[in-house]
């Protein structure tokens, strides 16, 4: 038997709400309706599931899509052991099962003929095939599916069918307002307040560059990595240099204006 326990959320996850997406989520799951989550990387979409995992106090199975996945590897398959052969349920399957929330990220990085197996259990079926086991598993009134993914990043060739995006309601995620992101992190860190309200400050000038020179702007995560170090006493130019520079170009012309940011404000 499956241990349920290893899947709760023990611990309230601290989330800021940003908008009206916990009331929407928590309609949304009491209609059992399956949720898309779409935003930027390190926005907070992650952290928002974890939460409202804890919040509904249900067991949640997070699953990170990619392209070699299949979908046995969702769904399940036979093992052969020393007593031959036994089938093990996939992690769709397992919280189909026992009821869980079940967070497929990053999902258009599967392909779309793995991505058809959740179709049954995202309609008025709620059921969930194993055809090599041939056996058709009811989902449990509590499973819910949400998937998250980052619009922008796929090509055409990547995308979501439009059967499978017709069968979930969306939540759009972005980077917070000002004054709410720098509450996050100084509330992620220990920073003060007036060095978080810089730290976005920089963000934001590089998210302006999103599009002339830079994929993506300074996510949220590379804000709280960038208060992480300030909080272990590391001087804040280096600190941003190390984790809101860095990581996001390679170009020489690009990190100087970066660089240029840091130092109006630190
Ligand atoms: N509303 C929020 N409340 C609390 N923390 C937040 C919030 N938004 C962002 N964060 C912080 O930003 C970090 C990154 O967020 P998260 O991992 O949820 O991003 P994501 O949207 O899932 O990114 P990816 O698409 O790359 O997986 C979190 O670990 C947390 O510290
Ligand atoms: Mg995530």
């Amino acid at each position: 038997m499956v241990d349920v326990d290893q899947y709760r959320v023990k611990e309230e996850p601290y989330y800021r709400t940003v908008s009206d997406e916990v009331t929407l989520y928590e309609a949304a799951y009491a209609a059992r309706m399956p949720v898309m989550l779409k935003g930027p990387t390190g926005c907070g979409k992650t952290r928002f599931v974890e939460y409202i995992a804890w919040k509904l106090q249900k067991p949640l199975i997070t699953i990170a899509c990619h392209e070699d996945m299949t979908a046995s590897d969702l769904v399940g398959r036979f093992l052969l052991d020393a007593t031959g052969t036994r089938w093990q349920d996939g992690p769709l399957t397992i919280a189909a099962r026992i009821g869980a929330i079940c967070y497929l990220d990053e999902v258009v990085e599967a392909r779309q003929d793995t991505t058809v197996v959740i179709h049954p259990l995202t309609d008025h079926r709620r059921n969930l095939p194993l055809e090599k086991k041939g056996e058709l598993v009811t989902a449990h009134p509590d499973f819910q599916l949400v998937i998250s993914y980052n619009p922008g990043y796929q090509s055409l060739m990547k995308d979501l069918k439009q059967s499978t995006k017709q069968r979930f309601g969306a939540l759009d995620f972005d980077y917070p307002a000002a004054e709410v992101e720098a509450e996050i992190v100084a509330h992620e860190t220990g920073i003060n307040m007036t060095v978080a309200e810089k730290l976005v400050a920089i963000a934001h000038r590089a998210r302006n560059l999103k599009g002339h020179g830079l994929d993506e702007g300074i996510s949220t995560r590379l804000l709280v990595y960038a208060g992480n170090l300030i909080a272990k006493n590391i001087d804040p130019k280096s600190a941003c240099h190390m984790t809101l520079v860095r990581p996001l170009t390679d170009d020489p012309d690009m990190r100087d204006t970066l660089d240029a940011a840091v130092n109006t404000y630190f």
